[in-house]
């Protein structure tokens, strides 16, 4: 097994830290391909690459992203729309070229023909060299629910009811959509490496049972385990269930 543990005493200094991590990443390899998360657990690492893009130059000019998912149905400037989180939280604030931001078109007419189209955008930029991940309460990565295949591609997926009733409560929005444009299990395991974030007590047990459980479709973020390089950051709230030695 290849993952990484990294616990930290805060959310700030996990933040901070994955923030240095892509950072560094960044200043090595200055095309590269990043591949980003939304959800309240990147907030303070977004927060921190606008700091150091501000404060230290971190140079964004010629990276290119592509996020994971997005809702279908959503136009880009609804305040509920992972597009909008993106422009609050990164795209509006450091020098990323606009063409080269990429997430999902919820909105599309055609929703499986965007899921397509979103498969041959990454595979033109030659893949995505760094992805950073959340997760979800019943172990989802991107928008990829319990059960999704392992070779699964981007796609429209259902979102199950706990994830539409998490997600809403967080946003605070009425209604959100029941389905999703979200890049598959396989399109993520392509990733050349990737970042794993959680915190807070309420994710401990979901984070031991992807680190430490069996690998299983049951808990998508499980088949990270069979990824060579996969770096997890944890508060120590989120790592309290983990065996650490
Ligand atoms: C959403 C996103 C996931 C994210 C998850 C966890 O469902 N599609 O990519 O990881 O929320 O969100 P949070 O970080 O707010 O716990």
């Amino acid at each position: 097994m290849s993952v990484r543990i990294l616990v930290y005493d805060d959310y700030a200094k996990m933040s901070a830290a994955a923030a240095e991590h892509i950072a560094s990443r960044v200043s090595a390899q200055p095309s590269i391909v990043l591949g980003l998360a939304t959800g309240s657990t990147p907030v303070g690492m977004y927060a921190e690459l606008v700091e150091l893009h501000r404060r230290a130059g971190l140079d964004f000019s010629r990276v290119t992203t592509f996020n994971l998912d997005e809702y279908c149905g959503l136009d880009a400037d609804d305040p509920r729309s992972y597009e909008r989180f993106m422009w609050e939280h990164l795209f509006a604030h450091v020098n990323l070229d606009r063409t080269r931001t990429h997430v999902p078109y919820g909105a599309a007419r055609d929703p499986e023909a965007e899921c397509m189209r979103y498969e041959e955008m990454i595979r033109a930029a030659g893949g995505i060299d760094l992805q950073v991940l959340g997760i979800g309460m019943n172990g989802h990565i991107g928008f990829n629910e319990p059960g999704s295949a392992p070779n699964s591609r981007t796609r429209v997926v259902r979102l199950a009811e706990l994830t539409v009733e998490v997600n809403r409560a967080k946003t605070e929005a009425e209604e959100l959509p029941a389905f999703a444009l979200s890049m598959g299990m396989g399109t993520i395991m392509d990733a050349g490496e990737v970042m794993l974030l959680a915190n807070g007590e309420a994710k401990a047990d979901i984070i031991r049972q992807a680190i430490q459980g069996p690998v299983t479709p049951d808990v998508p973020a499980s088949i990270l385990q069979q990824h060579p390089d996969v770096t997890v950051f944890l508060d120590r709230p989120a790592a309290k269930l983990l065996k650490l030695h």
